[in-house]
């Protein structure tokens, strides 16, 4: 029996390779995407989500648009690593579909409440929808199957700030709301993300095959690369959101510490950093799962083969 996934996503060049995994793994049924400002606004991310499924012919499955602003922070955008598209330099056809009236906060609610136990949420961009879903309603914090969660940095370097990672850093406070929720959560921060790069090599070998999925991923990847060489000197681009998705199907990908976990929500230099007690001096019990050991390339020959698989199917 195939997992039921809601995606709650800002797309993304990387949340973009993440629906084309979960649409490429039987493993999964995506129920829907709710979309969050992030990568991009919120109106561009949900065209993006919309344009994607599309390119991948799941047109059929719903997008609902999402917060457009941060809890209490300004807005943070990052055209600089996703372009100003969301999508890098890949061109994707106005698409044909519209969001659901629904709004994304309520599209989550209604799912995991109608199927108590059954909703696994992958949350791959800042977390102000899921905050404000389990302020409105509380009781998705024990109805809910599980919550594997991209983002923050425990031992490893920002990638927004010295210190923070970018989905913890646009909405601090909402990942307050979640990692306090007591919602069962299985993280994917940079620790393991940063030691599975997309490299050059891997998307020659996705070009072997001609197909729109393989040139999407060509262009979108090829802007997210430049982005690492300038900003990070990496060769390759980190894929952190098919990373996140594939620990849904696939936990031997890594090895995971139960730790006591927070993030930083006061107005100094620390403001969205991610910290682990790993000694628990406040003797607290563990708030979640952490992704602290990877196999890279279990994981990226599970990536590779599933999306060669799509794009012939959609060559
Ligand atoms: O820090 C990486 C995360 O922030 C990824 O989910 C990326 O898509 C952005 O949302
Ligand atoms: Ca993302």
């Amino acid at each position: 029996m195939p997992k039921h996934i809601i995606l709650d996503s800002d797309p993304g060049i990387d949340d973009s390779l993440a629906i084309l995994l979960a649409l490429a793994s039987p493993e999964i049924a995506l129920d829907g995407i709710s979309t969050i400002h992030g990568n991009a606004s919120t109106a561009q991310v949900t065209r993006n989500a919309l344009a994607i499924l599309e390119l991948a012919k799941a047109g059929d499955i719903p997008v609902y648009k999402g917060c457009d602003l941060p809890l209490v922070k300004e807005s943070l955008l990052s055209p600089e690593t996703h372009g100003n598209s969301g999508l890098g330099y890949a061109k994707l056809s106005e698409p044909q579909s519209r969001p659901q009236i629904k709004h994304g906060c309520d599209f989550l609610i209604e799912s995991i409440l109608s199927s108590p136990n059954e909703i696994t949420l992958v949350a791959i961009g800042p977390l102000t929808n899921v905050a404000m879903a389990i302020r409105k309603e509380p009781r998705i914090v024990e109805k809910v199957k599980e919550v594997f969660i991209m983002g923050g940095a425990i031992q490893h370097a920002g990638n927004t700030t010295a210190l923070a990672e970018f989905n913890t850093f646009v909405d601090p406070h909402s990942a307050h709301i979640v990692f306090h929720s007591g919602m069962p959560i299985t993280l994917t921060p940079l620790d393991v993300t940063y030691q599975c790069i997309f490299l050059k090599a891997d998307l020659d070998r996705l070009l072997r095959i001609d197909s729109p999925i393989t040139k999407f991923i060509a262009d979108a990847t090829r802007f997210y690369m430049e982005f690492h060489d300038e900003y990070q000197k990496i060769d390759g681009c980190v894929i952190n959101d098919p990373m996140t998705l594939a620990l849904t199907f696939m936990p031997e990908i890594c090895d995971y510490q139960e730790l006591v976990v927070d993030v930083d929500i006061s107005t100094g230099v620390g403001l969205g950093n991610t910290f682990a007690d790993f000694y628990n001096y406040e003797k607290k019990a563990p708030n979640m799962k952490v992704a602290m050991g990877v196999r890279p390339r279990m994981f990226m020959e599970l990536f590779l083969e599933r999306i060669e698989k799509l794009a012939e199917s959609l060559s």
